[in-house]
C-alpha cells in the first residue's frame, strides 16, 4: 500500500527511497529511508528555487521481484533534482507542494505508519531505514557525489559512468558473459583493452578507489554510480536501482559492445542477443548520448559532444542527429564518424544510421520534443540493461515459451511485446515539427 512520507530534501536529488521485495532474504517489509539534508551544493542554473519545497513527500510503491539463486536484487530509486524544464520533475514539485500543505495529515499518516513499519537506525547514526540492507548505500552515494561527481555535477565523470553501465552490462549473450556483473572493473586488464571499450579505463580507475572503500559488489557499484550520476543531469528521469549482484566470475568475451561503425543490422542483433532488446528499446537507450561526448572517435578533438547540450538530458540529441550532415568538426576519415550538422558537434555513424533506418527512424523522431517519453522509455530500458544476467522482475511482459507475435489476435499494427528476430512492421511516421525524413533506399527489410 502506498505510504506518504516526509523527506527532508532541501535542494536536490539526495533523498533515498528504497523499496525491497516481499519475501526476500533481507526481510519482508518495504525499505523506506529518510535521509538528512544533502551534503552537495545545488547545480547553478538547474534548479527552480522558487518551486523548491522545504518539505517534500513521496509515495512508497510496492515492488514484486523474483529471486536469483545467490542474491536478491533490491530496488532503489534516486529522487533527483527539480530541473526547470522537466515535465515530470515539475509534476513532482507540484505534488510536493500540495503534500507539504497537507503536512499535518501526512504527519498523522506517518505516526500510523510507524506502527506498521519497523525502522532501524543505520550505523552512521544519521539515517534510518526499514531494512538494514539499505543503509550502506547512503555512504556510497555521498562518496560518489563528492569524490567522483565533483559535488553532484553532470560532467564528464557522470557521462563516463553512464557509458560504463552499458559497457559492463552488455557483456552477455550467446557467446557468454555475465552481464551487469562488474567484470569490466574486476577483469579490467582484459575488458578495457577490447577495442570498443577503449577509454573506459579512465572511469574504471576513478571508480575503483571509491568501490574499495565500501561493502558493495562491483556490479552493483557500476550501476549505482550510473543511476546517481544521471540524477545530476537536468531533465533526466529517476533511474531504478536494484541491489544484490554477485561478484563476477570471468571477463566478458570481446565483441559484445557495439561499435559506431557497425551496421544497424549488427547493432540490433547484438542488443537482441544480449537481452531481447527491441529496436525501440535500443533507441531509448541511446537517449544516453544526449549527455555524451567522444574522446577517441576523432582524437584530434577529444571531448566533442554528440549534441549541442551535453550537460542536459534533453531531446536535442534526437533532432540534431536527424539534420543533414555538412561537416566534420575535426578531421575527416575517422572510422565510425559521419558528417555532423554543427561545428563543435560530432556524429557517430551508428547514431546517424539508427536515426534513418526504417526500423528505428520513427521511434527516433518520436522522442523529439517529447521529454516525458524520452524519460520513461530510457528509464525502462536502463532498468532492463542494468539487470542483464540477473533474475530480477522488471515488469516487462514476454511471450510464453513457443508463442510469438504470430499468435497474437489484435487489430493494432504495433507489436506489443518484444520477440526476436524483430519483424518489420510498417508504421506511419508521426506528425512532428520536423521535415520529412529522407527516403530510404528500398531493401528487403523495408
Ligand atoms: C549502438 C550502440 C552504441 C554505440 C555504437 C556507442 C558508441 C559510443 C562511442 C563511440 C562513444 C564515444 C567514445 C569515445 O570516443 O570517447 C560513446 C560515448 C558514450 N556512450 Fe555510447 N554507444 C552506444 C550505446 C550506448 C548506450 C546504450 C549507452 C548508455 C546506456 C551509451 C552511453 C554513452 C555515453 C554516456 C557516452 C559519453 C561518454 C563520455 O562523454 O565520456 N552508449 N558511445
Amino acid at each position: 500500500m502506498p505510504v506518504l512520507l516526509d523527506l527532508k530534501r532541501p535542494d536536490r536529488s539526495d533523498t533515498l527511497h528504497f523499496v525491497l521485495p516481499i519475501n526476500h532474504g533481507y526481510g519482508s517489509r518495504p525499505c523506506i529511508v529518510v535521509t538528512a539534508a544533502p551534503t552537495v551544493s545545488p547545480l547553478p542554473g538547474t534548479l527552480n528555487s522558487g518551486e523548491q519545497p522545504s518539505l517534500t513527500s513521496h509515495d512508497c510503491k510496492s515492488s514484486n521481484m523474483t529471486q536469483r539463486s545467490e542474491a536478491v536484487l533490491l530496488r532503489y530509486e534516486v529522487l533527483f533534482g527539480t530541473s526547470q524544464f522537466s515535465t515530470s520533475d515539475t509534476r513532482i514539485v507540484m505534488a510536493f507542494k500540495t503534500l507539504a500543505a497537507l503536512l499535518s495529515v501526512v504527519g498523522a499518516l506517518q505516526v500510523a505508519n510507524a506502527a506498521l513499519t519497523r525502522r532501524v537506525a543505520c550505523p552512521d547514526g544519521v539515517n534510518t531505514a526499514t531494512n538494514a540492507a539499505c543503509c550502506t548505500l547512503f555512504a556510497v552515494r555521498d562518496d560518489i557525489q563528492q569524490n567522483l561527481f565533483d559535488g553532484g555535477e553532470c560532467g564528464e565523470d557522470v557521462h563516463e559512468s553512464l557509458r560504463l553501465t552499458f559497457h559492463d552490462a552488455i557483456g552477455i549473450g550467446s557467446n557468454g558473459g555475465g552481464g551487469a556483473d562488474g567484470s569490466i572493473i574486476v577483469f579490467e586488464d582484459t575488458e578495457t583493452n577490447f577495442h570498443a571499450n577503449l577509454g573506459t579505463d579512465d572511469i574504471v580507475n576513478a571508480q575503483k578507489p571509491i568501490l574499495a572503500k565500501h561493502n558493495i559488489t562491483p556490479g552493483d557499484f557500476i550501476q549505482f554510480a550510473g543511476a546517481v550520476g544521471v540524477s545530476n543531469c537536468p531533465g533526466a528521469p529517476q533511474l531504478d536501482f536494484f541491489l544484490g549482484r554477485p561478484a563476477p566470475i570471468a571477463a566478458a568475451p570481446d565483441l559484445t559492445v557495439p561499435e559506431p561503425f557497425d551496421s544497424v543490422d549488427s547493432i540490433l542483433a547484438r542488443f537482441a542477443d544480449a537481452g531481447n532488446f527491441s529496436p525501440q528499446e535500443v533507441v531509448a537507450l541511446l537517449s544516453s548520448h544526449t549527455v555524451a561526448a567522444a574522446d577517441l572517435v576523432d582524437p584530434t578533438i577529444p571531448g566533442t559532444p554528440f549534441d549541442s547540450t551535453p550537460g542536459t538530458f534533453d531531446t536535442q540529441f534526437f533532432v540534431e542527429t536527424q539534420l543533414r550532415g555538412t561537416l566534420f568538426p575535426g578531421t575527416a576519415g575517422n572510422q565510425g564518424e559521419v558528417e555532423s550538422p554543427l561545428r563543435g558537434e560530432i556524429r557517430l555513424q551508428s547514431d546517424s544510421e539508427l536515426a534513418r533506418d526504417s526500423r528505428t527512424a520513427c521511434e527516433w523522431q518520436s522522442f523529439v520534443n517529447n521529454q516525458s517519453k524520452m524519460q520513461s522509455a530510457f528509464k525502462a530500458a536502463m532498468l532492463k540493461l542494468s539487470v542483464l544476467g540477473h533474475n530480477a522482475f522488471t515488469g516487462a511482459a514476454t511471450f510464453p515459451a513457443g508463442l510469438s507475435h504470430a499468435d497474437v489476435e489484435q487489430a493494432c499494427a504495433m507489436p506489443p511485446l518484444p520477440s526476436p528476430p524483430w519483424p518489420l512492421i510498417p508504421v506511419r511516421p508521426p506528425l512532428s515539427l520536423l521535415s520529412p525524413l529522407p527516403k530510404q533506399p528500398s531493401t528487403s527489410k523495408a
